[in-house]
Parts: C-alpha cells; sequence; structure tokens
C-alpha cells in the first residue's frame, strides 16, 4: 500500500509553528486537510515579509493545494467566509475548487461563544470561540452539522430553535441578556448560502485520493499536551489532537499513513491555564516571549494573549511521541536561544523524591512534577542565516543533537527564523 499519507502534529502545548511546517512540506503535496479544532488555532505563515494568519483553512492554501476541512472539526461559517474574504484581499483564490468543507464538521454559533465565555473561559483560560460548547453539543447529540446547510431555510429554522432553547438556559440559569434568535438564523442562512459550494463529502474524496496514489498532508492544530484524552486535563482543548484525530476526523483509515511529524519549539511555550513544569518567570519568560509586533514572538495568533514561556521539556516530548507514534521532528525557532549564556533542557521530572522519566497515568496533574535539568552551553552568534546544519556553531548542533539523543527521534528539519527560507532539513 502506497504510504502517501503524511502527518504533522504539535508536540508540545499548541503554537508550536506547524503552520510553516505544513506550508514547507505542501509544496510536494496534493492535498491538506484539517482533521480537529477550529477557530481557536492560529497559523502565521511568513512568505517574502508578507504575513498570512490562518484559523480554519489548512496552511496548504498559501501554495494554492486543494484544501479540506474534515468531519472532526468545528467551524463557525462567518469566520470561515471572513478567512476566505481576507485571503482574497491578499491574492489568494479560496473556492471551492481548493477549499473543501466536509459535510459532517459540527457548526458553532453564538451560543456555544457565550457559554465558553460564561462557562470555562476563566477557569480554562479557554479562547472564547465556542469549541468546548460545540463539541460538548456534538457529544450530546444535539449539535448542528455542516450538512443542515444543504437546505438553508431549514438550516434557518434549526439555528432560531438552538438559539431559542439556549436562551431559556441563559436567562434562567445565567441571568444573561437572551441572544436575538432570528437575526443570528437569518445571518446563518446568509452563510449557507455563501458556503454550499463547497460542502463535499470529504471522507470519500481522500479515499480516492489516497487510493489513487495523491500525497495527503493532515494538518495538526494544538498540541499533544492539550489533547482531550491524552493532555493535561481538565486544561486541555475538546478534541483530539494526537493522531487517533487524523482518522476519526477525516474518515479515512490508517493503511496510507507513512510519516508523523511532530513539531516541537526550540522551548516550552502554553496559553491558558494549567500546569507547565518548566515555567520561567519575570526576565527570563520575558526574553523567549519576544517583543509584540516582532515575527515570531511569543503572543497568541488567534487571542493575542502573552504566551506562558519555559524550557524545552523532555520528558514531556518522549510522552507526545509516544502517544503520537512520532516518527521524526521538525525543531522550530532555535534562533530565539541565541545569544543566551546558558540552556536548560528538562530530561525527566523529580516526583516524590525520585527522578520519574516516564509519565503514566500519575500524569492528572502535572503541577507535582518537578523538572529535573541538563545544562547546556549556548552560542553567542545569530543563527538566522544558516541554511544548512553545518551553518549552525557548534553549540547549536550540540543543542539539536543532545534533543535527538535523549528522546530517540530523528530531528528532521529545523527553523531559525519565520520566512520559508529560514527553516532547512538537516538529513
Ligand atoms: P479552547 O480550545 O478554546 O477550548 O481552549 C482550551 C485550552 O486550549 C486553552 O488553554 C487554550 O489556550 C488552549 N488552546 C486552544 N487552541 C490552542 C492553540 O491553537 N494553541 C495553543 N493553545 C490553544
Amino acid at each position: 500500500m502506497t504510504k502517501n499519507l503524511d502527518v504533522i502534529l504539535g508536540a508540545q502545548w499548541g503554537d508550536e509553528g506547524k503552520g510553516r511546517v505544513v506550508d514547507a512540506a505542501s509544496e510536494e503535496a496534493d492535498v491538506v486537510a484539517r482533521f480537529g479544532g477550529g477557530a481557536n488555532a492560529g497559523h502565521t505563515i511568513w512568505v517574502g515579509g508578507k504575513k498570512y494568519v490562518t484559523h480554519l483553512i489548512p496552511s496548504g492554501i498559501i501554495r494554492d493545494k486543494i484544501c479540506m476541512l474534515g468531519n472532526g472539526m468545528v467551524i463557525d461559517p462567518r469566520t470561515l467566509l471572513q478567512e476566505i474574504q481576507e485571503f482574497a484581499s491578499q491574492g489568494l483564490v479560496v473556492w471551492p475548487k481548493n477549499l473543501l468543507l466536509s459535510s459532517g464538521a459540527h457548526i458553532i454559533t453564538p451560543a456555544h461563544i457565550l457559554l465558553d465565555k460564561i462557562a470555562s473561559q476563566g477557569k480554562l483560560g479557554t479562547t472564547g470561540r465556542g469549541i468546548g460548547p460545540a463539541y460538548e453539543a456534538k457529544a450530546r447529540r444535539v449539535g448542528l452539522r455542516v450538512m443542515l446547510m444543504k437546505n438553508p431555510p431549514a438550516f434557518r429554522e434549526a439555528v432560531r430553535k438552538h438559539i431559542s432553547d439556549c436562551n431559556e438556559f441563559f436567562v434562567r440559569m445565567h441571568g444573561v441578556d437572551a441572544l436575538d434568535a432570528d437575526a443570528i438564523a437569518q445571518e446563518y442562512f446568509e452563510c449557507a448560502e455563501h458556503l454550499l459550494p463547497y460542502i463535499k463529502d470529504v471522507s470519500r474524496l481522500l479515499y480516492g485520493y489516497l487510493r489513487s496514489g495523491f500525497k495527503v498532508l493532515a494538518e495538526g492544530a494544538q498540541g499533544a499536551l492539550i489533547d482531550v484524552d491524552h493532555g493535561t486535563y481538565p486544561f486541555v482543548t475538546s478534541s483530539t489532537t494526537t493522531i487517533g484525530g487524523v482518522f476519526s476526523g477525516l474518515g479515512i483509515g490508517a493503511e496510507h499513513l507513512g510519516r508523523v511529524i511532530g513539531v516541537v519549539k526550540a522551548f516550552q511555550t502554553r496559553v491558558g491555564n494549567g500546569p507547565m513544569p518548566t515555567e520561567l518567570f519575570g526576565e527570563q519568560a520575558a526574553r523567549l516571549r519576544g517583543v509584540k509586533g516582532d515575527p515570531g514572538s511569543e503572543y497568541g495568533a488567534t487571542t493575542g494573549r502573552d504566551r506562558r514561556c519555559g524550557w524545552l521539556d523532555l520528558a514531556a516530548l518522549q510522552y507526545a511521541i509516544r502517544v503520537n507514534g512520532i516518527s521524526e521532528l521538525a525543531l522550530t525557532k532555535l534562533d530565539v536561544l541565541s545569544s543566551l549564556k546558558n540552556i536548560k533542557i528538562c530530561t525527566a521530572y523529580e516526583l516524590n523524591g525520585s527522578s520519574c522519566s516516564v509519565i503514566s497515568d500519575g500524569a492528572d496533574d502535572w503541577g507535582i512534577f518537578r523538572p529535573l535539568y541538563e545544562d547546556v552551553v549556548g552560542w553567542d552568534t545569530d543563527v538566522s542565516q544558516a541554511r544548512s546544519l553545518r551553518d549552525l556553531p557548534g553549540a547549536a548542533r550540540f543543542y539539536v543533537g543532545r534533543i535527538e539523543q535523549l528522546v530517540g527521534v530523528r530531528v528532521r528539519s529545523v527553523s531559525v527564523g519565520p520566512e520559508r527560507e529560514q527553516m532547512f532539513s538537516i538529513y
């Protein structure tokens, strides 16, 4: 069987730089498909000084690949239309020939967004995009699916009823103002009319592409450590961000699976609440975060929030490798570490006085882990001009090699800046 399905997954808490890794890999791909999450994701890609940000549409759109939004996603149709328009204003044509929306994906409504804000945003630090409530409705079997949009008048009625039902709950339980069900239903009706030509049976089409030998890239969103099952629960997103999500979220089998590429930043970041064993504070964190507005600085592409920053956590990375079956790593943002005299790598945790490098179900509270560090000598040189492993100073090469050694997986590519040419393969 041809191994023509490659997968790109986040191996930390999200924001690893998957977008640019997908952008590079999609050069050789025919189809790029997203399988989970929604507009809680935000991929930033820089091409020739021009910034592209995608929240829903796969990063492959920048190379005009066939892009698919899988049934595992939750989609706010207004955001999708807005993103299509924004790309158009940047000169990229997004139309039903290069964007296909699965009829099985679920719809996010203003009621889900309001619920997210009143129920969980403060406690969990969610992105407030309605992600959790939409997946909750899916699991409760009361969700609205994209296929309803194929009949816009019936869809309008379904949205109106859904908002009215939610209003009762909002007013009675939370004392907040009711949403305008008629206005929202009308807005969603108009969205349905626009999106109708994009709605397809993504699972069936992908099956055909894979069987015919086309190269398909599955684009992950978020990261392993916020997976609803395997992440730092309850401080997680509501979808499967790990490998299993590829198959359920696209409606395909595993027979074509080739490379599983884990994207890992050269240090650790996290947005929102929840444990982060290697977190740094004050000056040290600010140094890694960078200056707001600079390309690659650590502020959320979706919400603009400051990202929490810390040293690279290889105990967590080994866990992500295990739960995903990662076959190779793409290391991003190595340049950010330049000019640090001393760099720390967390190689294991200490738990109750003994070293623990294997995270098992004891991981239900990662806050109890104390990181054990190895010190690595830093490098002074600016590495942003490096275009091969040979161009890196010895200490930076050592850092890359040490990661490989400690986790037992090859680092296949390294990035040293946000531009396309600042990412290179190393074997
Ligand atoms: P939600 O996905 O909006 O429900 O947020 C749940 C948690 O996942 C919060 O801590 C968010 O900050 C985090 N999260 C969701 N999407 C992303 C992402 O794309 N990158 C990083 N963190 C994310």
